[in-house]
């Protein structure tokens, strides 16, 4: 992919279906009774490959492009699948579908590529062993492939170490199998999705500060899911908006759970012009239109609890730090390192060979901005979130910004370089 300077961004866009609650929606759909129909869901690789692994445990799923419809079996309606599970690039995938398999009456195997194979899976392993289950890493490495044999659960008190919203939502759904009640506590809150989708799906779930409750007992129903805008895709665009000079962009229809939109909250201390609009509800999650206008930003700090709410983001405000006044510290994003890759190292790199001023430390990176960028060649690492981060810079950078494997970005965001291109044309 090669991106060239831009004048500035004209347009309105209606980005994809949010990712997490696309995975969610197909995932709580197949163990729920009857159907579930899924409007404006995501067709990002991530997504197809949730599809593909129920479809493979006997759920009848009709994809029909922006429509998907679920014809669930309720909690004991999966069966064995015939081969591997692959979840491909997807963590989501792999340790959700994990508290799910841990209560199944049948062994299956879960792996997916090169980056899904060093993620870290202690994380699940750990706590859904605590409630009965059987997990093996093949490797002996903590990390996939893994041997799940399902059985009998009993529901968990358990404090996290890590916000992630992917291990409460695996103990969550184990939960949902389990003798008795599940509580999980987290150090700060993270995206609170599975709650929200599995309340509206009949379940007993309820939250209290950062623990979410689940009382076993309710089999979750079908439901008709209309997903909202992900706000993690919006991200590229909104800070394409305002550091581009002369723009002025609206995106439609985006989510803006508090528990996501970090984003906003960041982008408006760095002084950024973005306002709400049309503010509405789509199936238990608050969305809006966004309209973004080029702005002079200046640095910030972000850290502690709002880490959570921006983590899929800390790419794209790192990289539009660069272009704000003064400095810009990221702290307490350790989880940054076992993403899709190391995004700590690889932002790092990154911005260093387009010339920013970046310090990489144990927990993030401090930004020193103003200064201006040149185009370089990106290796994005084939993490979607690095490639569309460089794409943006590279719409402010003197020169042409080469991205290597730029095609990763359909993970998440099939149609991006088209969306960005028609703004910046
Ligand atoms: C996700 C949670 C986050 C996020 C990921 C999607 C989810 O991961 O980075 O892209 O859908 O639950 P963690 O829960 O591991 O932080």
């Amino acid at each position: 992919m090669i991106i060239r300077k831009s004048k500035g961004l004209h347009g309105q866009v209606q980005v994809p279906g949010d990712k997490s609650i696309s995975h969610r929606s197909v995932m709580f759909g197949s163990i729920a009774k009857g159907k579930t129909e899924i409007h404006h869901y995501l067709q990002g690789a991530d997504c197809l490959s949730t599809i593909s692994c129920f479809r493979s445990m006997g759920i009848d799923i009709d994809n029909q492009g922006d429509i998907v419809v679920v014809h669930g079996k309720g909690l004991r309606g999966l069966k064995r699948p015939e081969g591997v599970l692959d979840c491909g690039n997807s963590g989501t995938t792999t340790r959700l579908i994990s508290g799910i398999l841990a209560a199944q009456n049948f062994d299956v195997v879960l792996t997916g590529d090169e980056s899904i194979q060093k993620r870290p899976m202690k994380r699940i392993m750990e706590p859904l062993t605590l409630m009965g289950a059987h997990i093996h890493s093949l490797k002996d490495n903590g990390c996939a492939p893994l041997e799940i044999t399902g059985g009998p659960l009993r529901g968990i008190t358990y404090t996290s170490k890590v916000a992630s919203a992917q291990v409460k939502s695996a103990i969550l759904l184990a939960g949902l199998y389990a003798e008795g009640a599940t509580k999980v506590t987290e150090p700060y809150l993270s995206r609170n999705h599975s709650e929200i989708m599995l309340k509206y799906f009949g379940a007993d779930v309820s939250s209290e500060g950062t623990t979410a409750i689940l009382h076993p007992g309710r089999e979750p129903e079908g439901r008709l899911v209309s997903v909202p805008g992900d706000i993690s895709s919006a991200a590229y665009l909104i800070c394409a908006g305002l550091m581009v000079p002369n723009s002025e962009i609206l995106l439609h229809h985006v989510g803006i759970n508090p528990t996501r939109a970090g984003i906003l909250k960041v982008c408006r201390a760095m002084g950024a012009d973005i306002t709400l609009m049309n503010e509405q509800s789509d199936s238990g999650e608050p969305t809006a239109d966004i309209l973004v206008r080029s702005s002079l930003l200046h640095g910030t700090v972000m850290e502690g609890a709002l880490i959570p709410t921006l983590i899929d983001e800390l790419p794209m405000l790192a990289a539009m730090a660069c272009f704000a006044e003064g400095e810009t510290i990221i702290r307490d994003a350790a989880e940054l390192k076992v993403k899709e890759s190391n995004r700590i190292q690889v932002m790092v790199r990154n911005l260093a060979a387009m010339g920013a001023d970046v310090t990489e430390t144990e927990d993030g990176m401090i930004i020193r901005g103003g200064r201006p960028l040149h185009g370089a060649v990106i290796h994005s690492c084939l993490d979607h979130r690095i490639a569309m981060t460089f794409a943006v810079a590279g719409l402010c950078a003197e020169g042409e910004t080469k991205i290597t494997g730029g095609e990763c970005v359909k993970i998440s965001y099939p149609g991006f370089y088209e969306d960005l291109m028609r703004l910046a044309k």
